[in-house]
């Protein structure tokens, strides 16, 4: 603006009445930056700068997912402790959006013992579903990524391949009437034959018109054959896609919060059930696909023949809820992610849906992740619990411990804002304040400013895990004392 323009403008403000001047007076300072407050801003070179290295990173992480013919020692490893199904080592996984990183989920160890329920609680936001996510490699990409240096370790069975990848068949034995095997002049095992069929199930014959026989191979109730399988540890997180795909669904599967949106309108029930065995059991027809199915169907308390040729929403949401559990069930995982599977669903219903998960977990001997807000869900269900508060652990036990002794004044907190039927109170206690930003976490304990214990180590670096029993870790200052007196 040249000087004439100036004098010109000034004039013209002269002119105007007071209320006008100190509006234009402002707008003018915030222009010129002089009463600016720029902390919350970005620059346009600043926000390029900050969108390109997101990409590149997103790009590292996808091109490393994609390998092809990668060597699985790479991903294969040892469980640190055998009686664990899954090892979450040291988690990171982050988002790399275009305003900067978002630490979703920001160093988390915990794991999860075979034949166990671990329920995972903490407020919104927290990083529960990127957790599980994670180990499903379902993060979403490309922004979302797990990154190095953190490990999942997952104990799963995979199938034994023989010189020409081929998965071998168990066999049919021969048997005595006392439960021996029958044995040929040699001392090998004699097979059970049986005649050879071709693809459209008629006997194939020989030159002389007899039928060709074969050796039986093992089916299990639903007429399923049986291959031989061996226990492999993987680390999830190191695993290329290609290979992660042969474990989810059949190994470890998912149970979603809306079983509406999680099954496909367009399909029946019965489809959808056959298809997840057709796509994750070798040797599985569309009949035994289907037997399958029934038997799943009938686990969860539905009769089939009612919901066989059902589409979704012909079905009640605590009939969609189970079915979305017999979907889960029908590849027998060893551990199943339920990401709030009741939260939609009406008390009566809950108690039901919960009921069912426990006598499933035992009968199939599996472990469950359970994920959810509502703190009587865990008591209800959980053996361990796992409270995360903006992306870390800060209080880990067993469910005795976290509702007997609390000890973090989050998960204090958490218990206090819960009703209690014989405890009348006029308001619910709410723990005041926010999460900090996920983008600019800061270096002291994120729980600092809502906390109403703080004592003057707070103001300190992000307080280490503090073991306060074997099974009952915190991350709090308040103990650090008692770590001290550990170590003595
Ligand atoms: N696609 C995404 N892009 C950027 N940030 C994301 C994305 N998905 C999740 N986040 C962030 O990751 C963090 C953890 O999210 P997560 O879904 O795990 O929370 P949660 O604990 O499951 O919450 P809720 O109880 O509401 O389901 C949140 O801060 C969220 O903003
Ligand atoms: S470390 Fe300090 S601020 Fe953080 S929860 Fe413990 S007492 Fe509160
Ligand atoms: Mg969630």
């Amino acid at each position: 603006m040249s000087e004439q323009e100036n004098k010109t403008t000034e004039a013209k403000d002269e002119n105007k009445p007071n209320f006008l001047k100190k509006a234009v007076n402002s707008v003018k300072g915030k222009i010129s930056g002089s009463k600016k407050d720029t902390s919350h801003f970005l620059t346009g070179k600043e926000a390029r700068r900050i969108a390109k290295e997101s990409f590149q990173q997103s790009r590292y992480y996808e091109k490393k997912k994609k390998r092809k013919n990668v060597s699985p020692d790479e991903y294969i490893t040892e469980m640190k402790d055998d009686k664990n199904i899954v090892e979450f080592d040291n988690l990171h996984t982050y988002f790399f959006t275009d305003t900067g990183v978002v630490k979703a989920v920001n160093g988390v160890t915990f794991s999860i013992p075979q034949g166990s329920t671990v329920g995972v609680v903490g407020e919104s936001g927290c990083g529960k579903s990127v957790t599980s996510l994670s180990l499903m490699q379902l993060v979403q990409a490309p922004q979302g990524q797990v990154i190095d240096g953190s490990s999942i370790r997952f104990k799963s069975t995979d199938y034994v391949l023989d010189e020409h990848k081929e998965r071998i068949p168990i066999y049919e034995y021969e048997m005595n009437e006392d439960g021996s095997y029958k044995l040929d002049e040699n001392g090998e095992k004699i097979c059970v034959m049986e005649p050879k069929l071709d693809k459209k199930g008629r006997v194939v014959k020989d030159s002389e018109g007899n039928p060709e026989m074969q050796p039986k191979q093992l089916r299990d109730q639903n007429g399923i054959p049986q291959f031989e399988t061996e226990e492999k540890v993987y680390d999830v997180a190191k695993m290329p896609t290609e290979h992660m795909r042969k474990i989810r669904g059949r190994e470890i599967t998912m149970i979603f919060q809306e079983p509406m949106t999680s099954l496909n309108p367009i399909f029946t029930i019965g489809y959808q059930l056959d298809e997840v065995v057709l796509l994750h059991v070798p040797g599985a027809t569309k009949e035994t696909a289907k037997n399958r199915t029934y038997e799943m169907l009938k686990l969860v308390g539905i009769i089939p023949e009612n919901v066989y040729k059902r589409y979704p929403h012909e079905l009640s949401g605590g009939m969609r809820q189970r079915v979305m559990i017999a979907m889960a069930l029908a590849c027998r995982p060893k551990l199943i992610i339920a990401d709030e599977p009741t939260t939609a669903l009406d008390v009566t219903i809950q108690a039901q849906i919960l009921e069912l998960l426990r006598d499933i977990k035992n009968k199939i001997n599996g472990s469950i992740m359970l994920i959810t807000h509502d703190l009587g869900v865990i008591a209800e269900m959980a053996d361990f619990v796992v409270v995360m508060y903006a992306g870390r652990i800060i209080e880990t036990g067993t469910v005795d411990e976290i509702f007997n002794n609390p000890m973090h004044p989050y998960t204090v907190g958490l218990q206090k804002s819960k009703p209690v039927v014989n405890r009348p109170v006029d308001r619910l206690y709410s723990i005041p304040g926010n999460v900090p930003n996920p983008i600019n976490m800061p270096n002291y304990c994120y729980f600092k400013d809502r906390c109403n214990r703080c004592i003057e180590k707070c103001k300190g670096p992000y307080p280490d895990m503090i073991q306060v029993s074997p099974t009952h870790k915190v991350a709090c200052h308040l103990y650090s004392d008692m770590a001290k007196e550990e170590n003595k």
